[in-house]
């Protein structure tokens, strides 16, 4: 066979992978195969493959017989909307798209060229995990993945996609990255699967409730995104893509727009209800600021009374925080804590400035909660929000009370611009809990005097903006124009951490 040959039979051996039966069956889960959903993924024509002819080394029970070039992992670089990022896509019809030592070095290879590079990596995963013939060969190919995911954590954006099986300690690699889309149905996520479960702790669970895409989207909160299927899965990739950099260096992309960046709203005027106690839903504020009301939320299903996602404002990304009075009043608590702090330092890591619409009645009460550490919990976003360099914006619709008022991007924590609408509330608590407090002899009459006396002297902006603590108090419907303006002028914003190794995060 001439070598010419010999090329064509290796890299179509490579194409095939497991053979068309594992691949009819792949497709019979719903599951695209590992090259469609590159193609899928990668602009047109845009993917140069890498090791495609690498093998495993396994010897042991049989596997000589059974070498196939590329060995399930297809790793390379391509762009998405032009710009470049490095991708690997397990191929589950090759050893149920298994760890070898051999594919983690393709891995390995892909993420030390995006760190010298500066561009992001994307991981499909669809695999069963480490390659049991090859025992800890696969383990410290895993290990190996585990470290350049640690170092390039902040320096290159790196997303994760579950599409299929990822259990085991395989999935830690994910964890580390900092965005992980799910696919409805077909993708599952467990350290230890229901089996191991039911001998440890008798418990009965299925796959799907233990690990599956919406138990992680709203339960646990490892997951950030949720797909109907592997193409919207990849669509999905692309749009959050639109809104980062390539790297920590560059500042995120510019995106045209027609949407004026001196547009008034005047429903805002109105959205606020005028009882203070009632709902209202913080997305229809983002949506009315933001460019062409498009708002990619992230964590949508997890811990709702805190919004998180990325805007443009002026055609440049922002990261939006945002407190939801429509779920818990839009209280802070454990979960939503970590959910925002997490956002915030990918934003800040990421030279994403931050905007921030406050209304937050507090704290959430309970044993739950205390007993949960929400002490820990709630000073992991103070301090994320504290840490973060990047420009910083707050705007307060109603409530901030209490130590939320100071967590949720205040003045004191270095916000560069705050500012508050009218109906902003700006004090230590409600004016019933003060009361209850100060005069706990009051009589049920002389009660309701007190408490008005306290929302007429405290439930408002004016004594925080007396001292500087907001910046200025606006119509609501001027809130865009304001808020890009600021962006504008902080645009130069240089602000720096002490030196140090890294900081204590409460974890
Ligand atoms: C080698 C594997 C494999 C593995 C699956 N296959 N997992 N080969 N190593 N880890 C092979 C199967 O032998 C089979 O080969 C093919 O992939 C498809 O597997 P099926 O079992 O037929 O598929 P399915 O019924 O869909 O079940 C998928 C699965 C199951 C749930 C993932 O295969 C499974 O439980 N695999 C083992 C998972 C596991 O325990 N992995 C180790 C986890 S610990 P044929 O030739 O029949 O097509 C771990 C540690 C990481 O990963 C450490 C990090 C520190």
């Amino acid at each position: 066979m001439n070598r010419l040959e010999e090329l064509r039979r290796r890299n179509e051996a490579a194409e095939r992978g497991g053979g068309p039966e594992r691949q009819a069956r792949q497709n019979k889960e719903g599951k695209l195969s590992a090259r469609e959903r590159i193609e899928l993924l990668l602009d047109d024509d845009s993917f140069d493959e890498l090791d495609k002819l690498v093998t495993h080394r396994c010897r042991d029970f049989g596997m000589n017989d059974q070498v196939i070039p590329g060995d399930g992992f297809i790793t390379g670089y391509g762009r998405v909307d032009g710009r470049l990022v490095y991708i690997f896509a397990q191929d589950f019809t090759v050893f149920g798209g298994s760890l070898s030592e051999s594919n983690a070095q393709k891995i390995c290879k892909i993420m030390d060229l995006a760190m010298k590079t500066g561009a992001p990596v994307i991981g499909l995963n669809d695999s069963g995990g480490a390659r049991i013939q090859e025992g800890v060969l696969s383990l410290a190919g895993y290990a190996d993945i585990f470290l350049r995911n640690t170092l390039a954590s902040g320096v290159i954006p790196q997303i994760s996609a579950i599409m299929g099986p990822c259990a085991g300690g395989a999935v830690y690699s994910p964890a580390i990255t900092d965005f992980i889309f799910m696919v409805d149905q077909t993708s599952y996520m467990f350290v230890t699967g229901p089996d191991v479960i039911k001998t440890v702790t008798h418990e009965d669970v299925t796959k799907e409730k233990l690990g599956g895409s919406m138990t992680h989207n709203s339960t646990s909160g490892v997951g950030h995104f949720i797909a109907a299927d592997d193409a919207e899965c990849l669509r999905m990739i692309r749009a959050l893509l639109s809104y980062l950099p390539q790297n920590n260096r560059e500042d995120p992309p510019r995106h045209p727009t027609t949407d004026p960046s001196d547009r008034m709203d005047p429903t805002l005027d109105t959205l606020v209800p005028a009882e203070s106690n009632l709902p209202y839903d913080m997305k229809d504020v983002i949506r009315r600021v933001v460019d062409d009301g498009d708002f990619f939320e992230v964590h949508e299903h997890f811990a709702k009374n805190l919004v998180v996602g990325f805007a443009r404002m002026d055609g440049r990304s922002v990261g939006i925080v945002a407190n939801q009075p429509a779920f818990l009043a839009g209280c802070l608590d454990i979960n939503s804590s970590d959910k925002g702090a997490r956002f915030v330092r990918f934003c800040d890591a990421f030279n994403i400035p931050l905007v921030t619409f406050e209304d937050v009645p507090g704290f959430l009460p309970g044993t739950d909660q205390e007993f949960g550490g929400i002490i820990r919990h709630g000073a992991k976003l103070l301090y994320a929000f504290a840490e973060a360099t990047v420009p910083k914006v707050t705007i307060i619709t109603r409530k901030a009370y209490g130590g939320a008022y100071c967590v949720m991007g205040s003045k004191h924590i270095r916000t560069d611009i705050n500012l508050a609408w009218p109906s902003a509330e700006i004090a230590v608590m409600g004016a019933e809990g003060a009361v209850n407090i100060l005069y706990r002899d009051l009589s049920a009459g002389e009660r309701p005097g007190k408490v008005a006396e306290f929302n007429e002297r405290f439930a408002n902006p004016f004594i925080a903006a007396e001292h500087g603590f907001v910046d200025d108090v606006i119509e609501p419907h001027e809130t865009r124009p304001r808020v890009i303006r600021a962006l504008r002028m902080l645009e130069t914003k240089v602000d720096t951490m002490p030196r140090k190794k890294h900081g204590n995060i409460p974890l």
